[in-house]
């Protein structure tokens, strides 16, 4: 193999969603190495499942032709975000690298996981922040979140997150800081990435997550299991009922493709520092999302209600289940993107999402997470 002419570069989160699918994109778009940071496995070391991972996504979104490189060009960094200097052993680092992406957080929201929220996504983004200077890194990509928006409504522009602003829970609180931390790092350019909630291949449809939209498809999923054994197939013909607005509350789904294509495109044509939102140009209205949603799991369509009164005993049980996911049904956002089209073009962010297309995301989800348990079941069945 011949070394790349290009400075490496690196990545975080390599084993996550939007990590991974960046590191594809890189392989893809570039001829540097990239050294993907990512955790030992419970039972496996990085350095073999972080290319497990990322050629099972590779086969995912249907990008076979990347397979190669992801054995020859991607080197892992084994470590810890948490831990200073990311935990990677000294004699395992570059000597230099050109751009970080830092993908790596953790997902929980609860207050009471808020101190372990904040060591990953606030000192964890500070740890990989540091590590990008000592590499001599030119430019550094924060992945945060369209949702730093917080509990504020209307037109978000592409701007840091105001003074004052407040967040719904630990999660979006701990964005705002990593927002604000990396405003102040000594690289050429620093951006903010803001994807909205990340869904599946634009094509393929497939998505290796559990969190954001997959998140509340588990609820429901859950919920209706719960019920069940006392009142059978209820769900399929009663309409549960949602406190929301249905055409009122916008929010944004964008496919994981379209994150990975924004985030690497911004570095190819050198998108100078600032924030971007890697949003649809189309807004996912909540009732399309939620129709869709419980038309994939065969649930009859939904009923809106603007009044807690009106929540019948099963839909008030179903709304506190839905804790994370309540303050969005009721707050509407749209997201301003022109200054990421203007660098990454229009038509990558217009994707169509109707109730139906909604339902054929959920739908490839619930067969490929059957199929996972099918595979775990079938690995605790002992060989004879
Ligand atoms: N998914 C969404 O809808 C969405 C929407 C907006 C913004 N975002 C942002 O996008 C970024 C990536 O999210 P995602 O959806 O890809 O999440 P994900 O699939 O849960 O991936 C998170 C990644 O972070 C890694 N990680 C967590 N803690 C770590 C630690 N201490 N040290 C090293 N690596 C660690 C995980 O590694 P392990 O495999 O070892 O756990 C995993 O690779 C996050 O910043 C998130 O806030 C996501």
């Amino acid at each position: 193999m011949t070394p790349s002419a290009e400075r490496p570069l690196l990545v975080t989160g390599t084993t996550g969603l939007v990590g991974g699918a960046v590191v594809l994109e890189l392989l893809r778009r570039t001829d540097a190495d990239v050294y993907c940071l990512a955790r030992d496995g419970r039972d496996e070391p990085a350095a073999r499942r972080v290319p497990r991972l990322l050629a099972g996504m590779a086969g995912a979104y249907g990008m076979d032709d990347v397979l190669d490189a992801i054995r020859t060009r991607c080197r892992v960094l084994p470590g810890d975000i948490t831990r200073p200097g990311c935990g990677i052993p000294e004699e395992l680092l570059p000597a230099t690298v050109d751009e970080v992406w830092h993908a790596a957080a953790s997902l929980k929201y609860r207050e009471r996981d808020r101190a372990e929220i904040d060591l990953h996504n606030v000192t964890g983004t500070r740890n990989v922040a540091d590590l990008a200077v000592r590499l001599g890194a030119r430019a550094f990509d924060l992945v945060s979140s369209a949702y730093v928006a917080g509990t504020r409504t209307g037109r978000m522009p592409e701007e840091p997150v105001p003074v004052g602003c407040r967040a719904n829970n630990a999660y979006e609180s701990s964005k705002m800081a990593a927002e604000a931390l990396v405003s102040g790092v000594p690289v050429e350019t620093v951006r903010v990435l803001r994807p909205g909630i990340v869904i599946g291949h634009s094509t393929t449809l497939a998505a290796p997550t559990t969190a954001g939209l997959y998140g509340l498809v588990d609820e429901l999923a859950a919920f209706r299991a719960r019920i069940e054994p006392r009142l059978g197939n209820y769900l399929d013909h009663y309409p549960l009922a949602f406190l929301g607005d249905p055409v009122g509350t916008r929010g944004s789904l964008v496919c994981v493709d379209t994150v990975a294509a924004a985030a690497v495109r911004l570095s190819r044509v050198g998108a100078p520092g600032g924030t971007y939102h890697l949003t649809n140009t189309e807004p996912a209205y909540l009732g399309r999302t939620i129709e869709g949603v419980l038309a994939a799991l065969g649930m009859a369509a939904p009923r809106w209600v603007s009044d807690r009164a009106e929540l019948s005993s099963i839909d008030d049980a179903l709304s506190k289940r839905l804790e994370f996911q309540a303050p969005y049904m009721l707050q509407d956002k749209v997201f301003d993107s022109a200054r990421t089209r203007r660098y990454c073009g229009e038509e990558l962010f217009t994707v169509p999402l109707s109730t139906e297309r909604i339902a054929e995301f959920v739908t490839r989800y619930v067969r490929d997470r059957a199929g996972e348990q099918v595979e775990a079941g079938r690995r605790t069945v002992p060989s004879v």
